[in-house]
């Protein structure tokens, strides 16, 4: 039997650093309130030259790397993103242009934060179904380009960053065990980006409104995530006959402290067996999971044989999870 497994991980951050301090100065707002109810100390932001395949493709560079691949052998490119560097191209196309993936097929995919593991999950089909072998999938964001920078409900939230990871079919036991993608739209105006699209065009109006940036309702969303992912990660667990003891590390979408905090409690799972990354990128959506993988395998919380449970919640609203025998 074919299974999907991930044989490199990379991921990138631009350089500038925004930290709760300067938010201080920007919004009515502390670094205690920030930590207390985020977790959150600082966030990267592109630089004014970089867009997100920049951002996708150095990451996409670090996982071809790790996994010893050239990018001329990758057949497809899926990129997670809800800041595309423009609405087409495609940021894959434009990825691939980057790294040189000469043969690969590329192609977006939209779940805001859940984007990276909806990616993992249709690589994964497409890997077990025999269609392709070698594809990287990449989460990616530029959110600091769609943040309304006077809104302290959300501003103090975001960062840019990406993540990336190589799989490729194998005949072993280890690989993605399962996959869950979970959608509702009944709540999708709790977090949404109305504009531009095709509905709200980006006229004077709008942008005094401040449609082109990101709209939440904080407190709600918070909610609606704790409730989705105690519910995923239950029924993931279900679904591969493996016990919330079993699971050696969890790696949640990292949006904020007392989300995780919720899960792993309801896991029972000490906070020491979840890797954090929040404190120091905030919440970079489809690029979150990803990076937070590459920052674990690169400093040895990810070893083989080790069981990891991967969850992520975001507008739509969308939630997913993959439980993976590394
Ligand atoms: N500094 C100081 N005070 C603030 C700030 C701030 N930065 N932001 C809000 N407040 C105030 C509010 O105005 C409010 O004041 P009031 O009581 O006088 O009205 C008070 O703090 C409490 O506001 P809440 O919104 O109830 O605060 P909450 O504890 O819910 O924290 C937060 C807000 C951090 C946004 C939290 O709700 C959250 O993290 N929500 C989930 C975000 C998320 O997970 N999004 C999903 C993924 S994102 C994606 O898909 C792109």
């Amino acid at each position: 039997m074919l299974r999907a497994k991930i044989t490199g991980t990379g991921s990138y951050v631009p350089e500038t650093v925004l930290t709760n301090a300067d938010l201080e100065r920007m919004v009515d707002t502390t670094d205690e309130w920030i930590m207390e109810r985020t977790g959150i100390r600082e966030r990267r932001i592109a630089a004014a030259n970089q867009g997100t395949s920049d951002l996708a493709a150095e990451a996409a560079r670090r996982a071809l790397d790790a996994a010893g691949l050239a990018a001329s052998e990758i057949d497809l490119i899926l990129v997670a993103t809800v800041t595309p560097d423009m609405l087409f191209p495609s940021t894959a196309c434009l990825v691939q242009g980057k790294i040189g993936a000469t043969r690969a097929a590329a192609y977006d995919l939209a779940a805001a934060c859940s984007g990276f593991l909806y990616g993992l999950s249709v690589a994964n089909s497409h890997i077990v179904s025999g269609q392709y072998k070698n594809i990287l999938v990449i989460g990616a964001e530029t959110l600091s380009r769609v943040v309304n920078w006077k809104d302290r409900g959300t501003c103090i939230l975001f960062g840019d960053g990406a993540g990336a990871v190589v799989l490729q079919a194998t005949k072993g036991n280890s690989g993605i065990v399962t996959t869950l993608l979970k959608s509702d739209p009944s709540l999708w105006q709790l977090l949404c980006l109305p504009s531009v699209g095709s509905r709200i065009h980006a006229s004077p109006l709008d942008v005094e409104a401040s449609m082109h940036t990101i709209q939440m309702k904080g407190n709600e969303t918070f909610k609606a995530a704790v409730k989705a992912l105690d519910e995923i990660v239950d029924e993931t667990l279900g679904a591969a006959g493996v016990k919330a003891a079993e699971v050696d590390l969890l790696i949640p979408h990292q949006a904020n402290i007392r989300i995780i905090q919720a899960t792993a409690k309801r896991l029972k799972m000490p906070m020491d067996k979840v890797y954090l990354i929040l404190e120091k990128y905030g919440n970079t959506s489809a690029a979150s999971v990803p990076m937070a993988l590459d920052e674990a395998v690169r400093t040895g919380a990810v070893t083989p044989g080790k069981t990891i449970l991967m969850e992520a919640f975001g507008g739509g609203l969308t939630w997913a999870s993959a439980l993976v025998k590394w």
